[in-house]
């Protein structure tokens, strides 16, 4: 069964012009991207979409990254989507991420970590809701 994922390619990843790089590898790796859009978050949207993160003491430190410049937002279908793309992209500080994997690749720090992936078939719909409209996932229509 063909499940969703939402994704980010951060704006670290956009700047360093590797936005190209890791839409081969999305493709490449067989996913199927149901709907992609360049985007700049304003800061209210980096706080809202990151809101599980309140209160953290890097809250305002990714909040104020993921509003500083373009990112592109996409909704990748594959079968057991979430889990899959975890393990494409990698562990969160690219330092423990596997050879390979697209945060080994491209990833600078902790915080500039090229790309994001939900962690939850749960938080993958509110994610993709966050961005997207049903009519917006133009490959499931
Ligand atoms: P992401 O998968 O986008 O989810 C939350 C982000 O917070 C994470 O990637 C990291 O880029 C960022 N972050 C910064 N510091 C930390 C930290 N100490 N622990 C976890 N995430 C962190």
């Amino acid at each position: 069964m063909t499940n969703r994922t939402f994704a980010i390619i951060k704006p670290d990843a956009v700047k360093n012009n590797n936005s190209g790089k890791i839409i081969d590898h999305i493709l490449n790796s067989g996913y199927e991207i149901l709907s992609a859009r360049l985007t700049r978050m304003t800061l209210a949207q980096a706080e809202g979409f990151y809101a599980v993160h309140v209160g953290r003491p890097f809250f305002e430190e990714l909040t104020r990254f993921m509003s500083s410049g373009s990112c592109w937002v996409l909704v990748l279908g594959k079968d057991n989507a979430v889990e899959e793309w975890r393990k494409t992209i990698g562990a969160t500080n690219p330092v423990d991420a596997d050879e390979g994997t697209i945060r080994k690749l491209y990833a600078t720090s902790l915080s500039e970590n090229a790309v994001h992936g939900s962690d939850s078939d749960k938080n993958a719909a509110i994610e993709i809701g966050f961005f997207f409209s049903d009519a917006e996932l133009i490959a499931c229509q």
